[in-house]
């Protein structure tokens, strides 16, 4: 079964566009892993601009679910991570003009700084992975640096199934569906889990959910959407039903 860990963040965006108490990401997060998910990420960004560190603190106290910690590859994450302890890192590349994480992690571009992190953080415990683009070479030095688990970015086949029914836009998403699976079969023959994520909603879930060999999908902003309309419960039972016809298929 594709596991499914539902990202809160944007609970607490809300929350912090009055800068009040509610909504509670925690509260979220509950109802979330009532409603069967195996997961729950949230990103600790270096601005706090909707999760904070007394979020994380409660998550890791409160929640049964595993807990993935997404966060920017600097020393103030790592040292919370360690005393954290969540049940996965998973490194993502930062910065503070983007709306949400718009590319892979350049782990080619950044071993020397990335290895001795990977290892500090696998040290304290903890399962580290790497979310990058469908790119054989990021893979492979994934691989080489010691990351256990690779999210591959399927913003690209979600921007693409966004545009007008043609010819053209079945072709591109069957490209990059097929991109996805090929960076999907190298994970696993490199060792490491493959998980995907970044704009997955419950309308373009489906081809990604049934790719052969995929462990986990990560899915935040659609899940929160959904959310203010039906609930929070219902939003991820519906995106599990979704997921679970995918793979029964
Ligand atoms: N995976 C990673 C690494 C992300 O950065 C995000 C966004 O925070 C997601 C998954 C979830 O993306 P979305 O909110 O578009 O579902």
């Amino acid at each position: 079964m594709v596991e499914l860990g539902v990202n809160i963040d944007h609970v607490a965006t809300v929350r912090q566009a009055r800068k009040t108490v509610e909504p509670d990401p925690v509260e979220a997060a509950l109802e979330a892993q009532r409603a069967g998910a195996e997961g729950i990420t949230c990103h600790l960004r270096e601005d706090r601009r909707h999760i904070n560190d007394e979020d994380v603190r409660r998550l890791s106290k409160r929640i049964q679910a595993k807990l993935n910690f997404e966060m920017a590859a600097t020393s103030e994450m790592v040292a919370i991570a360690c005393e954290i302890r969540p049940h996965m890192a998973m490194l993502v590349p930062e910065s503070r003009q983007e709306l949400t994480t718009e590319g892979g992690l350049d782990v080619c571009a950044q071993r020397s700084k990335l290895s001795p992190i990977v290892q500090t953080l696998e040290n304290a415990g903890l399962i580290v992975s790497a979310f990058i683009d469908a790119v054989p070479d990021q893979i492979d030095a994934a691989a080489e640096i010691g990351f256990s688990v690779c999210e591959v970015h399927t913003g690209s086949y979600a921007e693409i199934f966004l545009s007008p029914p043609s010819t053209q836009r079945t072709e591109a998403l069957a490209q990059e569906i097929a991109l996805i699976q090929q960076a999907g079969k190298r994970i696993k023959e490199s060792g490491m889990r493959f998980n995907a994520g970044h704009g997955l909603t419950h309308a373009n879930v489906a081809p990604i959910a049934a790719i052969p060999g995929l462990a986990e999908l990560h899915i935040g902003h659609s899940i929160v959407s959904r959310s203010l309309l039906v609930g929070m419960y219902e939003s991820v039972a519906e995106m599990k039903s979704k997921i679970e016809q995918a793979t029964a298929q």
